[in-house]
Parts: C-alpha cells; sequence; structure tokens
C-alpha cells in the first residue's frame, strides 16, 4: 500500500481484510519492520490514528499514565466497527482513579486464588463434555461440543447469569462483536444487553448469590460503582468470556492439529502444556484489527517519533508478539519458546482482567482433549476449515475433528 493513500501524506490505509487461520494481517506485519510507529486510517470513524507495533513501544505506551482512555469517549476516533464496542463507563475506558475503583471490585473474582479453586470445577465440566462428544461423534464440531459450552458454562456461573440466558445473551454477542453491525444495529442490541444486565443486578440486589453480579449490586447500593458502570462491566464480561476464550481456544486446538511433531511431544508430557498455551498466545493473532485507542494528554515520544497531546493511539499487541527483535524467528510457533512474555493479554494498567481465567480454561480445555482423544485430528483439509468473517475476534466458524 502507497503510505500516501488515505487521508493525508502519510496515513496508511488499513482494511479490514478477513483473514483465515491464523495468517497474520500483512500491514501491522510491514510496519513493523518498516514504520514501527505509523499513522493508518481504519474503516469507520473519522481523521487518522497512530498504530504503535514495535514490542518495547507498545509496552511503552500501554504503561504510560499520560494516555487517556476515559478522552477517548465522545471522540469520532477511526476505529474498526461503525458503533463503539466499549461503552463509556466501561473499565476498558476509565482512568485512574475510577479505572482502579472498578478494577479493584471484580479483582477477587478473577484473581489466582478463585481461579485455582475454579479449575477442578472446571476439569470436571471439560471431562463430561469430552465423554458426551466421544459417545456422539466422530465427526464432532468442537467449537460447538466442547470450548463454546465450557467457555460459556463458566463465565455465566461466575457472574451468575442464569443458563437458560445463554442463548439470548449468544445472539447479543454476535450483534455487538461483528464489524458489520450497523452504528444504529450496533445501539439497539447494546441497550437490550444492558437493560437484561441492569434487571438482573436488580433481582440480585434483592436475592442475592455467590456470583460477581450480587457482589456488584451489593457494591452499587454501597455507593462504590454506578448502575452504567455496573451494566458496562457485566456486558464486557460476558462477551470476553464467552467470545474470546471461545475463539482462541478453538484456534489453539487447530494450531496443534496442523503442528502434529510438536502436538505428540506435547502429549508425551504435558507438563509442558502451561508453557505451550503461553506461545499459542503469542502467535496466534486474536483479533481482526486494533482494539480501543488511547489519547495522549501531553506530547509523549514513541520510539523516536513525537505523539501530540490530543492525538489518538492504538498499539497492536499481535504485531507486538512478531516482533523480530524480541523473538527469534518470530512467525514460527515453537511450543518450547522461552523468550520474553507476550502482549497477548495487553500491558500496563489495562492488562486483561480475565487473564487468569482464560489461561486456565485453555489449559484445562487443551489438556482434556490432548488427554481423552489420542488419535484427534481435523476431520477436513486444513484450508478447508471456515474461519469467521467480520467479527472483532478470529476464530473458526466450526472446528470439524475426528478420532
Ligand atoms: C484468551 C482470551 C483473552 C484475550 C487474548 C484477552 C485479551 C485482552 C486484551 C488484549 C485486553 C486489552 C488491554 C488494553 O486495553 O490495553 C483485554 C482487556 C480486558 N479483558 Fe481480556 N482477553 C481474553 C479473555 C478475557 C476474559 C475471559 C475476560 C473476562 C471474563 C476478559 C476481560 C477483560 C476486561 C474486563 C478487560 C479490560 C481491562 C481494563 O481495561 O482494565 N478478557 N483483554
Amino acid at each position: 500500500m502507497n503510505p500516501t493513500e488515505g487521508n493525508g501524506p502519510g496515513v496508511h490505509d488499513w482494511a479490514v481484510v478477513p483473514l483465515p487461520d491464523t495468517t497474520f494481517d500483512p500491514l501491522p506485519h510491514r510496519l513493523l519492520r518498516e514504520e514501527p510507529v505509523a499513522r493508518v486510517r481504519l474503516p469507520h470513524g473519522e481523521g487518522h490514528a497512530w498504530l504503535v507495533t514495535r514490542y518495547e513501544d507498545v509496552k511503552s505506551v500501554s504503561a504510560d499514565p499520560r494516555m487517556s482512555r476515559a478522552l477517548t469517549v465522545g471522540r469520532p476516533i477511526t476505529s474498526m466497527t461503525p458503533h463503539t464496542l466499549a461503552p463509556a463507563g466501561g473499565v476498558g475506558r476509565a482512568d485512574p482513579p475510577d479505572h482502579t475503583r472498578l478494577r479493584k471490585l471484580i479483582a477477587p473474582t478473577f484473581g489466582r486464588r478463585r481461579m485455582t479453586a475454579l479449575r477442578e470445577h472446571t476439569e470436571r465440566m471439560a471431562g463430561a463434555l469430552a465423554l458426551s462428544t466421544l459417545r456422539t461423534g466422530p465427526p464432532a464440531d468442537l467449537a460447538e461440543t466442547f470450548v463454546g459450552p465450557l467457555s460459556a458454562t463458566v463465565i455465566a456461573e461466575l457472574l451468575g447469569v442464569p443458563a437458560a440466558d445463554l442463548d439470548r445473551v449468544e445472539a447479543w454477542r454476535a450483534g455487538v462483536l461483528s464489524h458489520d453491525t450497523t452504528a444504529a444495529e450496533g445501539e439497539s442490541v447494546k441497550k437490550e444487553i444492558a437493560g437484561y444486565f441492569a434487571d438482573l443486578a436488580r433481582h440480585r440486589a434483592a436475592r442475592p448469590g455467590d456470583d460477581l453480579v450480587s457482589e456488584l449490586a451489593a457494591a452499587r447500593e454501597a455507593g462504590g460503582i454506578s448502575t452504567p458502570e455496573l451494566v458496562s462491566m457485566t456486558v464486557m464480561l460476558t462477551l470476553n468470556g464467552l467470545d474470546a476464550v471461545r475463539n482462541i481456544v478453538s484456534t489453539m486446538v487447530y494450531v496443534l492439529l496442523v503442528h502434529p511433531e510438536q502436538t505428540a511431544k506435547l502429549r508425551a508430557d504435558p507438563a509442558r502444556l502451561p508453557r505451550a498455551v503461553d506461545e499459542l498466545l503469542r502467535f496466534i493473532p486474536q483479533r481482526g484489527g486494533v482494539g480501543m485507542p488511547r489519547v495522549a494528554t501531553a506530547d509523549v515520544e514513541v520510539g523516536g517519533v513525537t505523539i501530540r497531546e490530543g492525538e489518538a493511539v492504538f498499539v497492536f499487541y499481535p504485531a507486538a508478539n512478531r516482533d523480530p527483535g524480541v523473538y527469534t524467528d518470530p512467525d514460527r510457533l515453537d511450543l518450547d519458546r522461552d523468550e520474553a512474555p507476550h502482549l497477548a493479554f495487553g500491558h500496563g494498567a489495562h492488562y486483561c482482567a480475565g487473564a487468569q481465567l482464560a489461561r486456565m480454561e485453555a489449559e484445562v480445555m487443551l489438556g482434556t482433549l490432548l488427554d481423552r482423544f489420542p488419535g484427534l485430528a481435523l476431520a477436513v483439509p486444513p484450508d478447508q476449515v471456515a474461519w469467521r468473517v467480520g467479527t472483532v475476534n478470529r476464530g473458526p466458524e466450526t472446528l470439524p475433528v475426528t478420532w
């Protein structure tokens, strides 16, 4: 692409092209090498923004208190979707002290201790789903029979969303996390979800259970969180718990199946699984395009470029994870890799709140599959696996396997 195309000189147009499997988006791949702090224009919104791709630069921007999320609210910053994914009041669009207050409220639910306790229960559920898949198949669509239901049940139980409501939530998920949803449709779906979670919080305030919505409802009574904040938080947690985990773990299974030699070694020594999960997180470009921008509150130098006060900046974590200055042969999967920690969960204050949960679920699911399905293989040639198109998170539409 010619850098003089787009909105003025030096601005790269970044189209949202659906990419299959783990194919890396060519524009950020090139910018990482040639122009690590570049200006880009995305398909929606106005103007252009900075795109930062190098590992060290991505870390410095995401940990810099001069880079604000709150200042993105109400600005028509160039974006991947016609509607704003993260609502104002959401943890992703808050700065300290609001951000710190909101993160503290959910920290115990997603902390290490709680995850250790939840692991055994998740293993039992994974075992039961594996057994029913074994009884019905082969072939089976693992995204449908195993990864999807497990990730949905885990997040629903943590939050206190009744299992009977999951189909409705799933339909909203598809509406919100699509690049094709118009601004009006996006707003209307988000209003429906908001109404649903506001009702759920009202019920839980009256009759609390052992779940996060009950805890947040109690915090609201005590003045620790407002209703819009509570709604944004629960929506964000639900959509991430459903969508991010389903897509990335399904993709992890796919990647393992197309790398049989490395997977055989992993099967022979399951103690290597946590490291393998981290390498899969590094290797898989989980998003179509970038996430949420930040706005500079002062002139900030990044990688030799001055980002002016008021300008919008995106970091691209998947590119940082492929930085050739940090990782040897970065585009190669190496389940034994032991290099710099990846940035798949972000960095700094906005580091993914569900990282421990996602890691635990990935380890349990992959561990169960490797253990229960010794002959697991794709049921179709790799290039015939269908990939989701026009979605924020990348992942297989279906994952047909045999054993
Ligand atoms: C493997 C799956 C997942 C990946 C790769 C992932 C990745 C990320 C990334 C890159 C960020 C943004 C960091 C930033 O804004 O700079 C983020 C934020 C967040 N994630 Fe995740 N995530 C995953 C799963 C989850 C799950 C399961 C949950 C909760 C149920 C979750 C909840 C959140 C929340 C609440 C934030 C906003 C944090 C904040 O702004 O302070 N994520 N995640």
